[in-house]
Formats: structure tokens, sequence, C-alpha cells
């Protein structure tokens, strides 16, 4: 699993150059990172951020244990593992300019809460970005029966208060779905 997640081939399908010009963000403070394994994207965000704080959140132990262990130094001042819970992260309200998850909604348990909970990390006027595979074949990815349509995740969101939902046909194999939390 972890090699899987630091595989770099996964850039030719997950390219964090089209997924941070779509994300539109000016000058973000504060990203979460929900489900960040690794940290594999929040340390390519890093990069661009320069500063500011990128939040990268996991259930899992053995994932906090990898990215306290092996992300680079000079990352450090910007990308903070967080142990979460399964709905819930430990940090204030309205702290985020974007909370985003990438190939994590097909294995949430309860999708709702944890869009809602993004919801209250989210500032006025900030965004949630969700990336996850598209329901049809493809080359790698989850079996079709785990996988979840653009529309269910759509009509997710609007029930967890999220406006102006655009939907981004830009990468290959995932669906690319970015919300507002305009109130
Ligand atoms: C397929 S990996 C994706 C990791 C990373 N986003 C990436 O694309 O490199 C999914 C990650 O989500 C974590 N996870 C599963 N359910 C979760 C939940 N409810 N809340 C937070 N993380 C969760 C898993 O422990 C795993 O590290």
């Amino acid at each position: 699993m972890l090699a899987k997640l630091n595989d770099p081939k996964r850039l030719e399908y997950l390219n964090p150059d089209v997924i941070w010009e779509k994300a539109g963000l000016s000058s973000p403070q504060v990203l979460i990172d929900i489900g960040a394994g690794t940290g594999f994207f929040a340390l390519l965000f890093s990069k661009k951020m320069g500063k500011g704080k990128i939040y990268a959140c996991d259930i899992s132990e053995e994932m906090l244990a990898w990215m306290n262990n092996n992300l680079p130094l000079e990352s450090k001042r910007i990308v903070i593992p967080v142990k979460m819970e399964e709905n819930s992260v430990p940090l204030s309200d309205g702290t985020a300019d974007l909370v985003y998850m990438i190939n994590l909604h097909h294995e949430l348990e309860e999708p709702l809460r944890v869009l809602k909970e993004s919801h209250r990390l989210i500032r006025k006027g900030g965004k949630l970005m969700i990336i996850d595979w598209k329901k049809e074949e493809t080359p790698e990815g989850p079996p079709l029966g785990l996988r979840v349509t653009e529309l269910t995740i759509e009509s997710q969101m609007s029930k967890s208060f999220f406006s102006n939902i655009s939907k981004y046909a830009v990468l290959p194999y995932h669906h690319f779905l970015l919300g507002e939390k305009c109130a």
C-alpha cells in the first residue's frame, strides 16, 4: 500500500499541476488533506504554497508514522501530519482555504458526515475539492462496485451545504469536483 501510494507513475494520471490550477486558490494559507495517506499530494502542494500549512490528516497510525518518519525535513515547516478519527478532524472551525480528498471518497463509511465535517473546517468562501475514481473500467483503481458516480458525490456535496459545484473533466480516470462554502 505504501509503495503504491508513493509510486510516481500516479502523476501520469493525477497531474498535480492540473489539480492545483483547477483548485483556483489565491495565496492560500491553510489546506486540509483528508485521507492524506503518505502525504504524497500534501508534499507536492507544499512546494506550490511555499508558506502556510497543510494539515495531512489520516485515520491510520501506519500512515501517520510513515509521514512523521519520511517526509523531507524541509517540508515539515508546512506539512503537519494529524491523526483524525473516522468522521472528525481535531482542528478549529473555519480554518481552511481548501479541504481536499484524493482517492478517499469511495472508502468512506459515512460520506455525508465527512463532508459536513469538511464544511465546518472551511472558512466562508473556501472550497472543498473531491477527486476520486470514475465509476468505469480504468487500467488501475478499486473494483467498479466500490466506486461512486459523479452525480452521487455532487448530490452529497449539496446536502452538506456546498454551493457553486463545478465538475472538471481534466483527469483521465478520476472525477474532479470543486464546491464552495458560501455561508
Ligand atoms: C487510497 S488512500 C489515498 C491516500 C492519498 N490521498 C493519496 O491519494 O495518495 C486512502 C487513505 O485514506 C485513509 N482513510 C480511510 N478512511 C478514512 C476516513 N474516514 N478519514 C480519513 N482517512 C481515511 C486511509 O487510511 C488511506 O491512507
